[in-house]
């Protein structure tokens, strides 16, 4: 029996590797993770993630051919293909501070893996790293191999949270990159193999390990961009009487153009966009490429312009100031289906409102209390490491910062309300009721266009919807970001 072994049980490893036991019933997959609680919440009733279909799937598996463990080392030795999921984060200190990646937790796993085995083993890399890291990997495995082969290949995932098992099913493509060497090919194929359970071969693309690499980067520097220029373009369609949507869907027409990834937005957020572009800045300037680098710089600069602009307009609509007002924020994940919080725009909005001396009440169906706070106490890029490494800024933020547990208790008596996340709940709220509750006049700032205006204004609502026309009364009281 062929056994799979993954080190890393995050966002990544976990699904992946139970949609291939379940796809794979004759091969047997563990994955393993130094985290206890992580392992322990794997192996319990309330996996450690949020994702639809997720449960389902490792229920179908779990104990069967799909196991979770701490017990690395272990199921390593046992292995022929280990993939490595380790988080990659930004570098926070020394050469290439916040921009490029650190990989220490990917060395730590890849030393390990060089001194536990015994047998020959193919080393997949599952997380997004830097071009070129394969070899270094490689150099640090054929260094310590004490004889043993080992071959490595690039692998990157393309999920999406929030609709990752529906990804994993059916993925645009999948990605394998290989020496082309004999024994390179020969991985190559055994990884296909292993796909081509539930992928068709014409979407399994093989590449030179580089190419590989590269392309996870490109990918999601290219998604991120989309954002970010229909983003700049909801600044000027506000500013035009232009409304974001009409423009997103007639350029969205155009084949050559396509429709998805065009909704304007409060900012994308999430584990990858930002850290994957600074990387990819910083390979660019270490490449002597400063034109190249400064392009992609400037997608994650109308980014934290979009989040900043957003959070000035809910100040400036309210007179310039939110002093001691109450403002509800429904939602607090990056984006709809998921628990995650890494990087949602509603920290840098949220901090915003803070520092301006508002008092907010924060509800988000999937993300506790604890979570919230945190983010909310966090220094940056430090989420991508464990939780006892994380900096905690001493100054509270708990006066200012309530979290409950439905939107009609997060909006009652509340000035204003902010939409962050695109919840499906929030769609069918009883806005009446709202209304009624709130002080007024009463604001609603839909940072994901998922409100319907024309009928909250009719209820009696102020509305800003991003990229949309102006309400006469934001007009005259300009954001400036
Ligand atoms: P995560 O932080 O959820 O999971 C990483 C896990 O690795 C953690 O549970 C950590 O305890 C474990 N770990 C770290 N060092 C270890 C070691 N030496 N031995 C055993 N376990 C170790 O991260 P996530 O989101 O799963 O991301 C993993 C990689 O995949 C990152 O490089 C990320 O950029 C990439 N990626 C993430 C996607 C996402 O949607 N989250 C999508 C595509 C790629």
């Amino acid at each position: 029996m062929v056994k799979i072994c993954c080190i890393g049980a995050g966002y990544v490893g976990g699904p992946t590797m139970a949609v291939m036991a379940l796809k794979c019933p004759e091969i047997e997959v563990a994955v393993v993770d130094i985290s206890e609680p992580r392992i322990n919440a794997w192996n319990s009733d309330r996996l450690p993630i949020y994702e639809p279909g997720l449960e389902d799937v490792v229920k179908q598996c779990r104990g069967k051919n799909l196991f979770f463990s701490t017990d690395v080392e272990k199921h390593v030795f046992e292995s022929d293909i280990v993939f490595v999921s380790v988080n990659t984060p930004t570098k926070t200190q020394g050469l290439g501070a916040g921009k490029a990646a650190d990989l220490t937790y990917w060395e730590s796993a890849a030393r390990m893996i060089a001194d536990v085995s015994k047998s020959s083993k193919i080393v997949v890399e599952k997380s997004t790293v830097p071009v070129r890291t394969a070899e270094a990997i490689e150099k640090i495995l054929t260094h310590n191999s004490k004889g043993i082969e080992f071959q490595i290949l690039s692998n990157p995932e393309f999920l999406a949270e929030g609709t990752a098992i529906k990804d994993l099913y059916n993925p645009d493509r999948v990605l394998i990159g290989g020496r082309d060497t004999a024994a390179g090919q020969k991985a190559i194929k055994a990884l296909r193999d292993v796909y081509a359970h539930w992928v068709p071969v014409k979407q399994i693309i093989c590449t030179n390990l580089w190419s590989a690499e590269l392309s996870k980067l490109a990918a999601n520097a290219f998604l991120a961009q989309r954002i970010s220029s229909v983003n700049a373009m909801s600044a000027l369609c506000e500013a035009t009487g232009a409304d974001v949507t009409q423009v997103a869907h007639a350029v969205g027409t155009d084949t050559r153009i396509g429709p998805k990834f065009l909704n304007s937005s409060v900012g994308f957020g999430g584990s990858c966009f930002q850290k994957d572009i600074l990387n990819l800045i910083y390979i660019c300037e270490c490449n002597g490429l400063p034109e190249a680098a400064n392009y992609w710089k400037q997608v994650i600069k109308v980014n934290d312009y979009q989040k900043i602009r957003f959070a000035n307009r809910v100040v400036s609509s309210m007179f310039n100031t939110v002093s001691g007002k109450k403002i509800a924020i429904l939602g607090f994940a990056f984006k709809k289906d998921t628990g995650d919080t890494r990087e949602t725009p509603a920290i840098d909005v949220c901090n915003r409102l803070v520092a301006d001396k508002a008092k907010l009440s924060i509800y988000d169906p999937q993300v506790l209390e604890e979570q919230i706070r945190r983010d909310l106490s966090m220094a940056r890029f430090d989420w991508d490491h464990p939780v006892p490494l994380q900096q905690i800024k001493a100054e509270g933020i708990s006066e200012q910062v309530n979290v409950v547990s439905d939107a009609y208790e997060a909006t009652k008596d509340a000035h204003g309300l902010c939409v962050l996340t695109e919840w499906d709940e929030f769609k069918s709220l009883d806005f009446k009721k709202i209304f009624d509750n709130m002080q007024k006049p009463a604001f609603v700032f839909d940072g994901r266009n998922v409100v319907d205006a024309v009928k909250l204004r009719e209820i009696g609502f102020i509305v800003y919807s991003i990229g949309k026309p102006l309400d006469s009364w934001l007009k005259d009281m300009p954001a400036v970001a």
